[in-house]
């Protein structure tokens, strides 16, 4: 299997944290070029500040970390400090980094590795809002075509939605640069919360994360158990979804998935159903399929190859 060079585009977030942790503890599967903040879970200045952390805590500090946008496109910021702590690594937080914010801004410093790196080499793995994707690609649409795929966690459909009826928290928050990604031609794979919320870490998962009995465990452990309360309580779930992990899970064993080609369009009108992701599971429209919908995964091995992955760290 090649290795897949990938930028990582985060707005940390525990899920989004114990993702940026697999996808460091699979070099043989992955090269991470660089990681770039985007404002969601909490505000922008939080997420390039957690995402410093979290690279320092596995070891990794030589990776650049820049920060991207401050605020959606059109909209104004929402944040989701209720489910994910006010700091948004809730449960363990983390000593101050050290390690330094690069001084480029994050869209300019996915342009450019768009436009540097081979063409169809790079993909990109969103675990926040699109703003930083496309931003970059308003402002340098040469780069679009250059993108290998995009790899997101993003949206609902028979799930439906965690923020609002019918949107889940990613799109919702910025829809207007969902449906410019959407909508660009590039190959995505959309991991929506039909399959996120699938990947529980139920009592015996948390016990065997905390049996490895590393720093790196300890904090994960933590994390899991800090934010499944809210889970639990909403959807009386067995436990937090682990809805990032999936899109690195995903590039490293394709196979754990399942899903299906179809159109995925994004509603941006409607007071009632902003930020939806209409999909046409049936076929039922002429509309051209753009995105591969992942709707169920194998939980037992996706667990299992978390868990060998972080006892690496
Ligand atoms: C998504 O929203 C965030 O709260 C999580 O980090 C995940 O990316 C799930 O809707
Ligand atoms: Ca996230």
């Amino acid at each position: 299997m090649t290795i897949r060079k990938i930028i990582i585009d985060t707005d940390p977030g525990q899920d989004d944290a114990i993702a940026i942790l697999l996808a460091i503890a699979s070099p043989e599967n992955l090269e991470i070029l660089g990681i770039t903040a985007v404002a969601g879970n909490v505000p922008l200045s939080q997420t390039q500040h957690n995402i410093r952390a979290v690279c320092e805590l596995a070891g990794f500090d030589a990776i650049n970390v820049y920060a991207g946008c401050n605020k959606p496109m059109l909209r104004t910021l929402a944040t989701a400090e209720h489910i994910h702590g006010k700091t948004g690594l809730g449960g363990a937080d983390l000593p101050c980094p050290q390690m330094p914010l690069q001084d480029t801004h994050g869209v300019d410093y996915i342009i450019n590795t768009l436009r540097k790196e081979p063409q169809d080499t790079v993909t990109l793995c969103t675990l926040g809002p699109l703003t930083n994707i496309a931003t970059a690609f308003t402002r340098a649409p040469s780069v679009v075509r250059r993108t290998q795929e995009i790899i997101m966690m993003g949206g609902a459909y028979f799930e439906v939605g965690n923020v609002t009826p019918t949107a889940e928290f990613n799109i919702f928050v910025d829809p207007e640069a969902a449906k410019i990604v959407f909508n660009s031609g590039i190959p995505i794979v959309m991991l929506p919360l039909d399959v996120t919320h699938k990947a529980l870490v139920t009592e015996n998962r948390q016990t065997a994360i905390q049996a490895l009995e590393t720093p790196v465990s300890k904090v994960v452990a933590n994390w899991t158990g800090f934010y499944e309360r809210f889970d639990i309580e909403k959807y009386g779930s067995l436990g937090a979804p682990l809805h990032d992990p999936c899109v690195i899970a995903y590039l490293i064993q394709p196979s754990l998935f399942s899903g299906r080609f179809l159109n995925v369009e994004i509603e941006t009108q409607s007071d009632l159903t902003m930020g939806m992701s209409v999909a046409d599971w049936w076929g039922v429209t002429n509309r051209t399929p753009n995105t591969k919908f992942i709707s169920d995964l194998n939980d037992n091995d996706f667990f299992d190859l978390l868990t060998k992955r972080l006892a690496r760290l």
